[in-house]
């Protein structure tokens, strides 16, 4: 471990981490599209689709996880998203919106690697659950303003419920709050090492989501 490495802390040491796949993310061809107003609602429901496979994945484990030394400081009921993204896909889909829905083939690979961190490797879960709470707080709410102009959702209604944290007052106070828990997450260097390389692989999972969105729905302008 490089000296840089061991004097900073892991919440800086993540973010710099993911720093670069992270503009990657931002700037892929289906977010800027998405964002950028030039796909239909059609494009938006199946995102949100696969955003309900990801979020059952994390949270299905998230009981099971209370009680873990590493993972458990970061259970916290506040950030769930399940309920949330099931109100917006009733409303994108209709009250039948269960039936027929499938994940996109990254998108189920994306779900089962974090089942499989949620079961077997607690730490590896800390970097999924960092990778898109920690964002969904942050740029989430710019995708959730374009979201509400774009297909004239309401404003914090149905549709973007899932980029409103109702519990969380003061998102930057809570982030604050989160990257204390990373910076005091209990792992040795080297499992700091695999969360960060984990997280990696998080935005990885979350790029080929939007690669295939991307080639489902090529823009239409
Ligand atoms: C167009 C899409 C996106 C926009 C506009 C966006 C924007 C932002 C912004 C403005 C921040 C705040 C930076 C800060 O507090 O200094 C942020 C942080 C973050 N974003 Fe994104 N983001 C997007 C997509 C994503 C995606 C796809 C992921 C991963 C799944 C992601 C993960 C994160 C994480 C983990 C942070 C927290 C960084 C930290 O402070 O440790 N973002 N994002």
């Amino acid at each position: 471990m490089d000296a840089t490495a061991a004097t900073t802390p892991f919440s800086t040491l993540i973010r710099m981490a993911s720093h670069e796949q992270h503009t990657e993310a931002e700037t892929s061809t289906f977010m800027s599209d998405l964002l950028g107003g030039r796909l239909g609602v059609v494009a938006y429901t199946r995102y949100t689709e696969q955003l309900w496979f990801v979020y059952r994945a994390l949270e299905e484990g998230a009981e099971a996880l209370l009680t873990d030394p590493v993972a458990g400081p970061f259970i916290q009921p506040e950030l769930m998203r399940t309920a949330e993204l099931e109100r917006d896909l009733a409303h994108l889909r209709g009250a039948d919106w269960r039936r027929g829905l499938e994940p996109l083939p990254a998108t189920a690979e994306y779900a089962d690697r974090v089942t499989e961190c949620a079961r077997g490797w607690s730490a590896g879960y800390v970097a999924h659950h960092y990778t898109r709470y920690l964002g969904d707080l942050s740029g989430g709410q710019i995708i959730r303003d374009r979201a509400e102009k774009t297909w004239g959702f309401a404003r914090k209604g149905d549709g973007v419920r899932f980029y409103v944290f109702e519990r969380i007052a003061n998102p930057a106070s809570f982030k604050r709050g989160y990257r204390e828990l990373l910076d005091a997450v209990d792992a040795d260097e080297l499992e700091k090492r695999r969360i960060v390389d984990e997280c990696r692989h998080a935005f990885a999972l979350n790029t080929a989501v939007f690669r295939e969105l991307g080639e489902a729905f090529p823009r239409s302008a």
